[in-house]
């Protein structure tokens, strides 16, 4: 059980859920947080004292070779979440999200494969399917990214088969359909939308209201992870993380209205708007491999399952002091 697990975006909405987790369950953690000027680790700085005295706390860039050939030596696994995941942002420096995704990606592959590291699970995301062209998407879907974003985790995923075809790496792709819960940044709609109506407005902001999404629910998520690096069926494979269960933006907003009782009118803002081509209008998993090869069942299933899972979101945006950490106020991409 002691193995020694490196977790790259340790500080982020995931990340940091992921490292508590490990903890929690006796794994030695090293949590690779990217460097900044005040020594800033992200949400890791909100755990309590207990757990981050098992934690070892390491800043850094995945862009750097020599720094991650340096912190991979010893390393049993590798959780491989550090991305720049705005889709936005990807419109408006696609430079920085193509090499933080791609470049940031092989290397981690390129110091895992010299420091015979002995799992490495690299997270995708669905948006590499694009809009969804049969349903549910399983893992044979074409592939078809929409935004810059979206082609970044493409390569990153098919530079990571080949690094497992071509040198026996021991890579697996877990790929997460939209994932929600406390800690979301809110550049993603369900945090954009309650972090509003939690500090009072009564008229929110919001992009399209049409996309339909297959939500996950953080602490399944967390699991699926702690289970890849656990199951000895997964080397190689590409797998699909998400309930099976769709709804659209409009939907939600009529189960805070109708089931949470807020009052409130929506206003449609271009800036939130992306491009027609861009957008992706349906994402609905097939989740039969999880299932299969990590015998993972999201907890938190199909609308009452989505409608627990917020219950748990509004309440922690709830409380001022998580909310403190937020600029409610601005568009965040
Ligand atoms: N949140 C979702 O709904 C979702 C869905 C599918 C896939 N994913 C994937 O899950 C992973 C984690 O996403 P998240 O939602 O926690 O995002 P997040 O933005 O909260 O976390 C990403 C972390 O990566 C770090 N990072 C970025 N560039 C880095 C670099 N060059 N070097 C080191 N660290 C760097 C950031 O500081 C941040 O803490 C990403 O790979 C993302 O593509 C997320």
């Amino acid at each position: 059980m002691n193995l020694k697990i490196l977790v790259t975006g340790s500080e982020g909405f995931i990340g940091s859920h992921i490292v508590e987790k490990l903890v929690k369950k006796g794994y030695k953690v090293k949590a690779l947080v990217l460097y900044n000027f005040n020594n800033s680790h992200g949400w890791l700085d909100t755990l309590d004292k207990k757990t981050l005295k098992e934690i070892e706390i390491i800043a850094g860039d995945i862009r750097d070779l020599s720094f991650l050939l340096q912190i991979t030596k010893k390393i049993d696994v590798i959780l491989h979440l550090a991305a720049l995941i705005s889709i936005p942002y990807s419109y408006k420096a696609p430079y920085s999200s193509l090499e933080s995704n791609i470049l940031g990606s092989f290397n981690i592959l390129e110091s895992a494969k010299i420091n015979g590291v002995k799992k490495v699970i690299m997270t995708s995301t669905s948006e590499v399917y694009g809009t969804a062209q049969q349903v549910p998407i399983n893992e044979r879907h074409p592939l078809n990214p929409q935004s810059p974003y979206a082609a970044s985790k493409v390569a990153a995923d098919k530079i990571s088969l080949s690094y497992n075809r071509s040198f026996d790496l021991p890579v697996t792709i877990i790929r997460p359909f939209n994932t929600y819960g406390p800690r979301q940044s809110l550049r993603a709609i369900i945090p954009s939308i309650i972090s509003q109506l939690v500090s009072g407005k009564k008229i929110i902001d919001i992009g399209d209201i049409s996309p339909k999404r297959d939500f996950t629910y953080i602490d399944d998520t967390v699991d699926a992870f702690l289970m890849a690096i656990k199951s000895k069926k997964i080397i190689g494979e590409e797998i699909n993380l998400g309930n099976g269960f769709d709804i659209s933006i409009g939907q939600i907003i009529n189960i805070l209205k109708e089931d949470f009782k807020f009052d409130f009118k929506i206003k449609v803002n271009k800036e939130r708007l992306r491009p027609k081509k861009s957008e992706v209008y349906r994402l609905i998993a097939s989740n039969i491999k999880a299932k299969k090869l990590l015998n993972w069942k999201p907890k938190h299933n199909g609308l009452y399952g989505f409608r627990q899972g917020l219950e748990k979101t509004i309440k922690w945006y709830e409380d001022s002091n998580n909310l403190k950490f937020f600029r409610v106020n601005e568009y965040n991409i």
